[in-house]
């Protein structure tokens, strides 16, 4: 079952000089066993639904339901610590929050906490290096000895390894060079399509978004604009360009080729998908 917004709003600072409606009135649905990528620009709302996805936050009004339960139901005092082990949230740069002497103790330290066993723990701390490439020898290195991206994934795994049923990552490539984030996002893809997860991707990158995520849910100044599959939401590339988000520049040359009377009738956010495209209209066959 899904992840469910239902007409949420969320206030920071209420009643005081600060006071800031982040989120007005939101509905959506974090579907199951897909990547839903979660885009606004800066200040949108990404950050402060993550943290209502799992309990951290509590909404102004409006409910968010986890499983068909609402989260926030007050005569069900067990759901909050249980949908903390639910929805597992990696907050933005996570490596700030290593402490451990060693990575496999970081990443153990979630599982510890749910009361797992020694030898469970150990098997999911296997599975959660596995998954996000951190190799034996990195296991029993201080994090602090770790490169960027490497402190990255062991925070990432910290969370992989409470087994989460929904996993939320908020900006998980941030900071990390061109091949870092290639990596990062791709182990990402594979575990979810290995372990049927719900992986919500909150990036401002329409370009992570094209290449690793099936569904898309687009923020503007604490609303929804759009939520659909990808080619829904980059059927107007033009349109995402106006609300300050980077659109692929071979989106943009498609479409304004497009205007041009070129007729490439599928929505394109790649090169590789752009040569294809192209080779098949030189060679005279149908765009699909
Ligand atoms: N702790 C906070 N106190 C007050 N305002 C905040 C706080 N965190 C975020 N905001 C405000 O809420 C809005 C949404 O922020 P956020 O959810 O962090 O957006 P995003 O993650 O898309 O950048 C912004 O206007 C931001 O300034
Ligand atoms: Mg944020």
């Amino acid at each position: 079952m899904p992840i469910i917004f239902d007409n949420v709003s969320y206030v920071y600072g209420e009643h005081t000089p600060f006071e800031n409606k982040a989120l007005d009135g939101v509905s959506f649905t974090i579907e199951d066993d897909m990547i839903t990528g979660l885009i606004g620009q800066t200040g949108s709302g990404k950050s402060t639904i993550a943290q209502l996805c799992n309990g951290l936050y509590k909404p102004w009004a409006g409910t968010v339901t986890v499983d068909g339960e609402d989260i926030n139901d007050k005569n069900n005092k067990k759901n909050k610590s249980k949908n903390f082990f639910r929805v597992g949230l990696v907050f933005q740069y996570p490596e700030y929050q290593l402490f451990e002497e060693t990575v496999r103790k970081d990443i153990a330290y979630g599982p510890k906490n749910m009361g797992c066993s020694e030898e469970e723990i150990a098997i999911r701390v296997a599975e959660a290096a596995r998954f996000v490439g951190i190799s034996d020898e990195n296991l029993d290195k201080s994090p602090f000895d770790l490169s960027g991206g490497q402190k990255r994934r062991a925070a990432i795994a910290g969370v992989i390894a409470m087994e989460p049923k929904y996993l939320i990552l908020d900006e998980p490539a941030a900071g990390l060079d061109p091949n870092g984030r290639d990596d990062i996002l791709t182990k990402l893809k594979q575990y979810q399509r290995e372990k049927h997860t719900s992986v919500v991707i909150i990036s401002h990158s329409m370009e992570d978004m094209a290449n690793y995520c099936d569904r898309i849910i687009v923020l503007k100044k604490g609303g929804v604009y759009k939520c659909g599959d990808k080619n829904e939401i980059f059927s107007d590339p033009m349109a995402l360009s106006s609300l300050g988000l980077s659109v692929p520049q071979i989106t943009k040359l498609i479409y304004n080729a497009n205007q041009y009377g070129v007729g490439i009738n599928e929505p394109i956010y790649t090169v590789d998908a752009a040569y294809d495209a192209v080779m098949r209209l030189i060679s005279g066959e149908e765009s699909t």
